[in-house]
């Protein structure tokens, strides 16, 4: 266990250019082993939950080359997938497992699926239950927990309302959908991220959208007449926009500092992953996007960021699905703000890589913070309640919560020591010595 010592910081100023976005890696890694010829995936995260994305679509016959931050994946196209005699390792990433689930339902043969002990803990219900009703027979711990044996079939196009809002689940119906017979309808409660959408259009599927509905055209029908004919997917050359998931611990690091300057290089600016920079604007944060452009159906710009004193908030309703991998920063950034944090509405962060209301409440208690927990939430009380001190912090291995509290621990009293920092490595592996970079201290 490797552990990070976090120093009181004066403020932030430098340039930085962030790994390539982890969602849309996953989803061009997965699409272009289905795909025909060979595709180039440039600036291809870094994240260890991406390379598990990739070592899982090599088991299944694709050719996976990585040469640092490029990727070169040659494609079996949709039918050409073999099985894999050993069980897939999606290790923590719930993002390959769910999505992984969604192609398997749709093979002419049987896999295993399984993950390390926090992915083995997450709820796949969500995921099970739409594929089974598309002809998938599938086996899972309690019926609900991976390991997954996934038994393909031929599947049939469903229509269907998700009971929650979730970017995976939507992605996994959406992913069988292509080897459906027909349209796969999915409609969502609330909007989330659209990556799975978007790459699906760019490799040649055939998509509809309308508000919260999204329909997929499976590629035997597509041949009939999609709006590209083809009824296959074509390898791509791409480029990953950089991670704003991961430009927000520096964002929120910057802000807390009167005298940062800070500007974040080719971040992935996808209206449906914005969400938390109207959150960071309207608490009277300083960002600005000099530049603007797209790229391959996704938004792609540059963040300057100056300090500001932050106001804090209430973040509930529909806004929660929008930046449910923020919440652990923002939160941290609590005890920084005028009025504090609130979050509500956001039952789901207790299922993601750790129970991260739980280890937000626990982490924030040890710097001195007065928080109160709820079922779906939390309260963190603002700069009136006092100062944060340093503290030895327990992230529980889940790599948002290590990343939010070194950041905290950047506006602390003394020191502050992240347990078991390596996990930061999930989603960003340099990140600790890019903080330090940055950091003038
Ligand atoms: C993701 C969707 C989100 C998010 C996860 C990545 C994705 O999960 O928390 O980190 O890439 O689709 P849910 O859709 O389950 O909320």
């Amino acid at each position: 266990m490797k552990k990070e010592t976090i120093y009181p910081a004066k403020n932030i100023a430098g340039g930085v250019e962030l790994p390539g976005d982890k969602s849309i890696s996953h989803r061009y890694a997965m699409l272009a082993g289905l795909a025909e010829g060979t595709s180039e995936l440039r600036n291809f995260s870094a994240a260890v939950d991406c390379h598990s994305t990739l070592k899982c679509m090599s088991a299944l016959g694709a050719d996976v080359k990585v040469e640092q931050n490029s990727v070169k994946v040659t494609g079996r196209g949709s039918r050409g997938l073999k099985s894999s005699w050993r069980a897939l390792d999606a290790g923590n990433s719930g993002t390959t497992m769910r999505l992984l689930a969604g192609i398997l339902a749709g093979q002419n043969f049987t896999t295993r699926l399984t993950g390390d002990d926090s992915l083995q803990q997450r709820p796949m219900k969500r995921i099970v239950g739409p594929l089974r009703e598309m002809g998938a027979d599938i086996r899972a711990r309690e019926d609900n927990f991976a390991p997954l044996e996934i038994r393909g079939a031929k599947l049939r196009a469903i229509d269907y309302k998700m009971p929650m809002a979730s970017a995976q689940v939507k992605s996994a119906v959406l992913l069988a959908g292509l080897f459906a017979d027909g349209v796969t309808v999915v409609t969502e409660p609330a909007r989330t991220r659209d990556h799975t959408e978007l790459a699906l259009e760019e490799f040649g599927a055939t998509i509809e959208k309308h508000g919260k509905t999204t329909s997929v055209h499976g590629l035997d029908r597509s041949a009939q007449g999609g709006s590209n004919g083809s009824g296959k997917l074509i390898g791509k050359s791409l480029d990953v926009p950089g991670d704003l998931s991961s430009a927000v611990f520096f964002i929120a690091a910057a802000s807390l500092f009167p005298e940062s300057t800070l500007l974040i290089h080719n971040v992935g600016l996808n209206p449906t992953r914005t969400a938390i920079l109207d959150v960071f604007a309207s608490m009277g944060a300083a960002i600005q996007m000099p530049t603007l452009r797209t790229a391959h159906g996704e938004v792609v710009g540059d963040l300057a960021i100056k300090g500001a004193l932050l106001q804090g908030g209430v973040i509930e309703g529909d806004q929660i699905a929008l930046l449910i991998d923020e919440l652990p920063m923002l939160a941290a950034l609590g005890p920084f703000t005028e009025k504090g944090i609130e979050i509500r509405n956001a039952g789901e962060l207790r299922v993601k890589e750790s129970d991260r209301i739980a280890a937000l409440v626990e982490n924030l208690k040890r710097m001195g913070a007065t928080v109160e927990e709820r079922p779906d939430g939390l309260k963190v009380e603002g700069r009136k309640a006092g100062k944060l001190h340093g503290a030895e912090i327990d992230p529980r291995g889940d790599h948002r919560i290590a990343m939010a509290f070194a950041v905290a621990g950047l506006a602390a009293e003394g020191d502050t020591v992240i347990r078991g920092a390596e996990c930061a490595g999930v989603s960003y592996p340099i990140f600790f010595a890019e903080l330090n970079r940055l950091a003038e201290r």
